[in-house]
């Protein structure tokens, strides 16, 4: 197999995620190409001992500037706070590499169009992040879409659902402040991941309305004082999109503070003859509406372990969070190579400015309390 060499910048949550799905390839059947992780650069060294169980890295540094002069590492997966997104990945698109990055690809629209641009002259493959969509029940709606078994579309909901946030004594993080987290806070955390399946399938909105709460003002320092919290909390973004020729409502939920849900992903598309729906809270399960003479009933198929990629995973099992993002990594190394076919892709830098132009309207509609035209 193929091998190529890669650099994680930012090894924190999403970095150890993607070194271990690096570090299980094999459970991937016949793919063309092996990613190697060979450097990783971290300000925090702590994190370097988890790290050294991966024995290809050679190049451990807390300058991603010394990663990036590594003539060995040719893809970059970068996973740092939203405010270093520019600037790391302008450099990494620089230095020549190929990037995967990680939404929400810059901390506001300015900085995400400037990506794209750089990317745009660049030679650098570049792609954003975005994992659920690679899960058996999304790929099964997105096809049953395409196959226009839906009639007319009556309505689109794409939502994303924590939380974690619920509990006030939680400790702030950059994800809970502006500078670091973005003045589009949690649509910023969680917008990608409701943008990409809608954007896939041509659904821009032209519309957008939003309601934006913020929640929790203060939360503890973790030093034994108090910081302020002053991103939004939760998000609802109705927005409306021309679906041959009728405006059809469209609504985006990206929710910190959603009691009992940790990681749910939504998607729900109802038209007047089917209509279908998915959620990680059920990871296996496929819901289709259906019309048969005057009844109407919701049908629920169990799908089991049907990837975009085929796995050693047998079809009876489920899948989860590891398993979708694996599957994402696959997308990307496979459509660098040339090799994606006519699976599904890596959401791109132009659907990642599409998703900030949404959340820049948001910001819009919600401080001047109004629809925003796109
Ligand atoms: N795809 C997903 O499902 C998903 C989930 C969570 C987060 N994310 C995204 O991943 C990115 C990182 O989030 P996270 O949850 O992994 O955060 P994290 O805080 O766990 O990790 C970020 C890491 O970046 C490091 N870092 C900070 N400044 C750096 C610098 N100058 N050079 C090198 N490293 C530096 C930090 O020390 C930290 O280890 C964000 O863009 C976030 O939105 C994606």
């Amino acid at each position: 197999m193929k091998q190529v060499k890669v650099g994680i910048i930012g090894g924190g949550l999403m970095g150890r995620e993607a070194a271990s799905a690096f570090a299980r390839w094999f459970v991937l059947n016949d793919f063309p190409v092996q990613p190697v992780l060979i450097a990783l650069c971290d300000l925090n060294t702590s994190l370097f001992e988890w790290y050294k169980q991966i024995p290809t890295i050679t190049q451990f540094t807390t300058s991603y500037h010394e990663l990036l002069a590594n003539p060995e590492v040719e893809v970059v997966y970068a996973a740092v706070p939203h405010n270093l997104h520019e600037q790391v990945y302008l450099d990494v698109i620089k230095a020549g590499k190929d990037l995967l990055a990680e939404k929400p690809f810059g901390i506001d629209l300015i900085a995400a169009r400037r990506i794209e641009e750089a990317v745009r002259k660049s030679n650098s493959f570049v792609r954003c992040s975005s994992e659920f969509p690679f899960l058996p029940g999304p790929q099964r709606v997105i096809k049953e879409i395409q196959s226009g078994k839906l009639g007319k579309i009556i309505s689109i909901r794409s939502a994303f659902h924590h939380a974690s946030d619920l509990d006030e004594t939680k400790p702030i993080n950059w994800k809970r402040q502006v500078k670091t987290c973005g003045e589009i806070g949690v649509m910023g955390d969680l917008g990608m991941h409701v943008a990409h399946v809608p954007l896939r399938l041509g659904w821009k909105p032209k519309t957008v309305y939003a309601q934006l709460q913020k929640l929790v003002k203060e939360r503890p320092d973790g030093k034994g004082g108090t910081a302020i919290c002053d991103t939004w909390d939760n998000a609802i973004i109705h927005c409306s999109v021309e679906i041959d020729g009728i405006l059809t409502p469209m609504t985006w939920e990206t929710f910190r503070m959603a009691p009992t849900e940790t990681n749910t992903w939504i998607i729900e598309v109802i038209g007047t003859k089917g209509g279908f729906k998915y959620s990680t809270k059920e990871p296996k399960t496929f819901w289709e509406y259906e019309i048969s003479g005057k009844d109407q009933w919701w049908k629920k198929t169990d799908l089991g372990f049907t990837s975009v990629f085929p796995t050693i995973t047998g079809a009876i099992f489920e899948p989860g969070f590891p398993d979708c993002f694996m599957q994402m990594l696959a997308a990307y190394f496979a459509e660098r190579e040339g090799k994606l076919g006519n699976k599904f892709g890596c959401a791109t830098p132009q659907e990642a400015v599409l998703s900030h132009e949404v959340f820049d309207a948001a910001l819009l509609s919600h401080k001047e309390q109004r629809v925003v035209t796109l």
